[in-house]
């Protein structure tokens, strides 16, 4: 049986059927389908299209077809053109011809939109916890290291010496602005289009918000045009998922560079690595590594969703059937990634002392500069003079904390500081008290001001 054999003649071409067909991927909305359907049928109830012998059929029937889905008994047949069709099929095997009358003022523009924004309603807060499940093992790392140093870097350059906590927790931040944006998509799908039909509304007095609010949906859309092609709901959850996926990749990168022999930083468990085929030696960061590619992925399905809205003609039109596999992938993709990435990173080896030793005495010199400050020199002639005596260390093969205060006083004439003070790992740390600064009482600040994001928000 097909939703539209009547102006037909003869049958579809098997492979342009196939082609045609979205049963594969949108089988994923057969339960928001069966609930859309259960609602829109109370509706035409009340309007009197359905007497109450009928609604109870197609309720009974509806609710028959949710259970077969529920215990993943519903047998999907070669007809099924996709979700839609499928549900209606099976609606007409349980009560007959009664199930006709439940598409009335509806259509599959208006449904398939209801859906898709039913199921991102349900999956989203799922994905928002898996980034809080991360985020809180971010965290955790952070209380956990709060006492180790390490350099930062900018160009991957050592710059100035860090806690690794304050390393941990930047990746905590751009983790919550993810949660946010898809706070915000949230509302965007929390939009009902059915009511709109296919393209110009519908002639029957469908009560929208009350059908909106039974739906649990926040408001209802205002252009039927408009409501059956909007698809910027799934763009943006597209966007979210692939910065999402971005912020993920940046740790990896970084953990894949400092797991090198070369770094040493950290030391990945057995349980998320992999070896070599070939090279006996080898262990290797697979988990990171796909982290990473796998951002490439969700850029890209972002990429094809923005392609394919960019030049369609409003309003419904058969390009936006690809929508669902996009959004889906790249739900999937976060959720495979982000459980096993929190366990992981809850796993590396930390070498204390490795972070230690690349603290060199170079990444003192901007401390030096603000010493010179502090005894009144400008800021710009202080890093010019500190700059120089780097360059004299640099000739004579030291280091910058070897320089003696006569090297000193040669280049600032009666300057009498003592120098040594400041290469030290922790009085550089301590001296960044500013929020957000990396000295120890702010990074406890920020771990409070984290956990308080997590317990908001749920
Ligand atoms: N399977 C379709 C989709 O996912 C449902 C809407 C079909 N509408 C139509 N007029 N053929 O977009």
């Amino acid at each position: 049986m097909s939703l539209w054999g009547g102006r037909f003649q003869g049958t579809s071409d098997a492979d342009a059927w196939k082609l045609n067909a979205s049963i594969d991927f949108d089988q994923r909305l057969a339960k928001q389908d069966v609930t859309g359907s259960i609602a829109w049928a109370q509706q035409l109830h009340e309007i009197g299209i359905l007497n109450m012998v009928e609604y109870k059929d197609i309720h009974s029937g509806l609710t028959h077809i949710l259970n077969e889905f529920e215990n993943l008994t519903f047998q999907y047949q070669p007809v099924d053109e996709d979700i839609h069709s499928a549900v209606e099929r099976r609606l007409y095997e349980i009560i007959g011809a009664t199930a006709g009358k439940l598409h009335t003022g509806r259509s599959r523009n208006d449904q398939v939109s209801t859906d898709f924004r039913l199921w991102l309603l349900e999956a989203i807060p799922g994905l928002i916890n898996a980034i809080r499940q991360f985020q809180m093992q971010l965290v955790k790392r952070a209380e956990q290291d709060i006492d180790l140093v390490m350099p930062s870097y900018t160009h991957l350059q050592r710059a100035q010496p860090v806690l690794l906590s304050h390393w941990w927790l930047s990746f905590f931040w751009p983790l919550e602005r993810d949660i946010q944006r898809l706070f915000f998509t949230l509302q965007e799908c929390g939009s009902m289009p059915l009511g709109s039909g296919a393209a110009a509304g519908t002639s029957f007095p469908i009560i929208r918000n009350e059908l909106a609010s039974q739906l649990g949906f926040t408001g209802i859309s205002q252009n039927s045009l408009d409501a059956v092609s909007d698809r910027d709901f799934a763009a943006q959850f597209l966007f979210d998922a692939a910065l999402c996926g971005v912020h993920l990749s940046k740790l990896s990168e970084q953990v894949v560079l400092f797991s090198t022999a070369e770094f040493g930083f950290f030391a990945l468990d057995d349980a998320f690595s992999t070896g070599s085929s070939l090279m006996p030696q080898k262990k290797n960061p697979d988990v990171f590594e796909l982290t990473r590619g796998k951002a490439g992925n969700l850029l890209g399905l972002l990429t094809g969703l923005m392609t394919t809205l960019k030049g369609l003609p409003s309003t419904y039109d058969k390009d936006l059937q690809e929508d669902k596999q996009a959004v889906f992938q790249a739900f999937d993709i976060l959720m495979a990634v982000l459980p096993v990435l929190t366990k992981a990173v809850a796993s590396l080896s930390v070498f204390p002392e490795k972070l230690r030793a690349a603290i060199d005495p170079s990444v003192f010199a901007t401390d030096l500069a603000d010493l010179l400050v502090k005894a009144g020199i400008p800021f710009r002639e202080a890093h010019t003079l500190v700059g120089n005596a780097v360059k004299i260390s640099l000739e004579s093969g030291r280091g910058i904390h070897q320089l003696t205060l006569t090297e000193w006083q040669n280049l600032i004439p009666g300057i009498d500081l003592d120098f040594s003070t400041v290469f030290s790992p922790e009085v550089s740390i301590s001296t960044k008290t500013v929020v957000g600064g990396t000295a120890p009482q702010a990074v406890l600040e920020q771990i409070s001001t984290a956990r308080r994001c997590l317990q908001e928000l749920k």
